[in-house]
């Protein structure tokens, strides 16, 4: 490091996506490490449509670690902060950028102080995995930053110390968290299955229920089905297991009907012990109940699974179609029964890959009106089509891990002076 004169800043920017479990992750062995009870898989979402940007700087002119979140200052005093930064830090190498003429030897990053800024493209805490792309991408910036020589799979086990879903987040395609069995924690990580090229057909929407605040947190939600729950023993130890072996085996051979029966019985699951939970725990609401019972009718009178659905702990709908087709016809489907309200214009009602709309012939809301009842509820005269439960859907697919955004307009924070922009 140059003398205390030097007012360098060196930083990186990353981007990384967020993830859908299609078998859950809930309950922990140990609360600090964050070691789960029973392994989990995960989709990785787009991130053109899902994703966490991050900007991590160091300046010998920093006199301590600060972060931003969306352009707001937040606290980097958090107990699962400190461990990824101390995890980090401590596996930090030399840094030399000649062309600035900075030297950093691997003993100096526990003295010089960072500045992180992060941004995630979409609402955070919506129940959309804000925390698991946020955290990977610090996780992911930092370890580039600092030059760090462990692979993705070795920072998956320091991104699961700052949120355990975070770690799936650091491969794109389909990814399998290993829950281990040290009681370090270090063979508690993310491998990956399949990229995301593997299985390029299906098509993910996500019906965006309420953008408010979530009610129970995971970590504490988890923590009483833990104390209370006299059914997760039974999911983790018994059904989790054989699920993971047919899962990973429906992910290789692109088997879709058993890749949706697993997803949606899983989840389903996962709410079950969430009521099991004492005091139960409502993470679905009456809105989501529906979107169920939309999908499950269709996929009934098709004889065959064609679109899988999933909840985390939220409203929020994360449904897989088979391919374009199926997701076209899923969106006239979902239009029909939850249109936009009379003030909402169709262009922000759907977002991300808008193209599927068009492969379902909608352009207008004269077009989403006119839409018939699909054949599956003809005669069944209690449909509501009842506005405004769904604030909006956005269209989008598996996607690919973190990437380092070399181009310096992506930066959120100002070069000279390591303070966003
Ligand atoms: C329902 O990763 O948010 O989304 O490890 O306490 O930070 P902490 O919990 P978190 O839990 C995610 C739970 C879930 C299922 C999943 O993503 O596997």
């Amino acid at each position: 490091m140059g003398s205390e004169l030097e007012k360098w800043v060196l930083m990186v920017t990353a981007r990384t996506p967020t993830n859908i479990a299609v078998i859950k992750y809930w309950g922990k062995r140990d609360e600090t490490l964050i070691l789960p009870i029973n392994d989990s898989i995960s989709v990785t979402l787009d991130p053109s449509h899902l994703c966490t940007t991050t900007t991590v700087s160091v300046s010998p002119t920093f006199d301590h670690d600060r972060m931003w979140l969306n352009g707001k200052e937040i606290s980097l005093q958090g107990g699962r902060f400190q461990s990824c930064l101390r995890e980090i830090r401590a596996r930090a190498q030399d840094v030399e950028d000649k062309k600035k003429g900075i030297k950093i030897k691997k003993e100096d990053w526990q003295k010089l102080h960072l500045h992180i800024a992060s941004y995630n493209n979409f609402p955070t805490a919506a129940g959309l995995a804000s925390s698991a792309a946020g955290l990977a991408c610090l996780v992911f910036s930092l370890a580039k930053l600092m030059n760090l020589k462990e692979d993705n799979s070795q920072l998956s086990a320091i991104a699961r110390q700052g949120s355990g879903s975070a770690c799936r987040s650091l491969y794109g395609g389909f990814v399998k968290w290993d829950m281990g069995k040290e009681d370090n924690g270090s063979d508690s990580l993310a491998v990956q299955l399949a990229d995301e090229k593997h299985w390029d057909e299906l098509v993910i929407i996500i019906a965006v229920v309420s953008a408010r605040q979530k009610e129970t947190s995971s970590t504490s939600g988890m923590r009483d089905t833990v104390v209370t729950s006299a059914l997760i023993e039974h999911r983790a130890k018994e059904v989790v297991p054989k699920r993971i072996v047919q899962m990973e085996d429906a992910i290789q051979k692109r088997d879709f009907p058993s890749f949706a029966r697993l997803a949606y019985r899983d989840s389903n699951q996962f709410h079950a012990v969430c009521l099991d939970t004492y005091p139960p725990i409502f993470y679905m609401n009456d809105t989501s109940h529906r979107i169920i019972s939309c999908v499950e009718k269709w996929n009934r009178a098709e004889e065959t699974p064609q679109v899988a659905y999933t909840f985390d702990a939220g409203p929020n709908a994360v449904m897989i179609a088979r391919d374009r087709k199926t997701a076209a016809l899923l969106l006239q489907r979902l239009l029909y029964n939850f249109p936009p309200q009379s003030d909402t214009d169709l262009d922000s009602y759907i977002i991300g890959d808008k193209s599927i709309l068009q492969d379902a012939g909608i352009k207008d809301m004269k077009d989403v009106e006119a839409l018939a009842p699909p054949p599956e509820i003809k005669d069944n005269i209690s449909t509501q089509r009842s506005k405004g439960d769904v604030s909006h859907f956005i269209c989008t697919r598996p996607g690919g891990g973190p990437v380092v955004l070399s181009d310096g307009s992506h930066a959120l924070l100002n070069p000279l002076t390591g303070l966003p922009k």
